[in-house]
């Protein structure tokens, strides 16, 4: 039996609310300025709703390039999977001129905040086809790649091994989702210790014929704006992704949001955006796409605190 006494609701709502503030996700990351959200409140609702669902119930969903590695290192831009494969023992300079020209002349593209992702997406189809198919003539060997990635400047960024090896611990699953060079990619984590059991790789991978020259790209072209495609045909069929509807989702590019589009029931996703270039131009688009947006952030402080928050859940709960 429910008894209406309205002076009893009042307290017990206040302390309802007192109670929700203080098991509100506490993490002081979140408080730097280089933290930018829309709604602050919605972002620490569903942190905590993803930390009292636990680590087997999360999955996460990150990009590669500009994502997990850095955009530049002491003034000097980090190289992308692609750009790692500019190396005198892979290409010749002619080669590697046409790239650069690609690169120049659609990045600033692909980053315009002034053009819609359906206007990107030919373009980026343009970009990626004649870079793939210069590659391809250039009968890359598949032997030479580990040396190119280890002479070359890509950095992941500061606190990876955090964020790799906590993942790894708490067994939630980390689906790399990449429109750069899958082989390169493997080789940039497996040379820094961190190509764990647990992570899944859906990328542009080499497909090499019988005396390891490179020969065509596998499967269906992946760029920054048909990530969607991907994460249905793909990322919707992983096994290891399956029963976990919380989806924490790094990304660089607006084109990142969709990568999350393959998980069915889903029940949180927090995505976080890492605002690192034409920073004025952007930031309001970042700040209204993305729950979370780091401007000019090269570390991954914030991610790994909030990952630290949901994943130390289950062990408090479980006490
Ligand atoms: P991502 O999906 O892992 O971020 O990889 C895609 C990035 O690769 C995208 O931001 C543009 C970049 N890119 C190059 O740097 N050089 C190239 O030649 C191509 C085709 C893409
Ligand atoms: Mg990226």
């Amino acid at each position: 039996m429910v008894y209406h006494i309205p002076w009893i609701y009042t307290p017990v709502r206040s302390v309802l609310a007192i109670w929700h503030q203080l098991t509100k996700a506490e993490i002081p990351e979140l408080a730097k300025c280089s933290v930018l959200m829309r709604d602050r409140s919605r972002v620490e609702d569903t942190i905590y709703a993803m930390q009292r669902a636990g680590a087997g119930r999360l999955q996460v969903i990150s990009d590669f390039d500009m994502t997990l590695t850095r955009f530049a290192h002491n003034g000097k831009r980090v190289p992308t999977t692609h750009n790692i494969l500019d190396h005198r023992l892979l290409i010749d300079e002619d080669c590697s001129k046409k790239i650069r020209e690609l690169l120049n002349t659609y990045y600033p593209i692909e980053i315009d905040a002034g053009w819609t992702a359906e206007d990107k997406l030919p373009l980026m189809v343009e970009w990626w086809t004649q870079v793939h198919e210069l590659l391809i003539q250039q009968r890359i060997r598949k032997d030479l790649l580990a040396q190119a990635v280890k002479e070359s400047s890509a950095m992941l960024r500061e606190g990876y091994k955090v964020f790799f090896d906590r993942l790894t611990e708490q067994q939630v699953p980390l689906l790399i989702f990449s429109a750069g060079v899958g082989d390169v990619l493997e080789e940039v984590i497996r040379q820094n210790n961190v190509f764990h059991p647990n992570v899944h790789i859906i990328s542009n991978y080499m497909d090499f014929d019988q005396t390891g020259v490179l020969r065509a790209f596998q499967g269906q072209l992946i760029h920054t704006f048909n990530k969607r495609e991907g994460a249905l045909s793909h990322a919707s069929g992983l096994r290891v992704l399956q029963g976990r509807p919380n989806v924490l989702l790094l990304g660089d590019s607006l084109g990142d949001l969709t990568m999350a589009d393959g998980v069915s029931e889903h029940q949180n996703i927090l995505t976080i955006g890492f605002l690192n270039d034409q920073m004025d131009e952007r930031k309001e688009l970042y700040v209204k796409s993305f729950d979370v947006v780091l401007v000019k952030d090269e570390t991954m402080e914030v991610p790994n605190a909030i990952l630290k928050y949901i994943t130390s859940s289950t062990d408090k709960l479980d006490a």
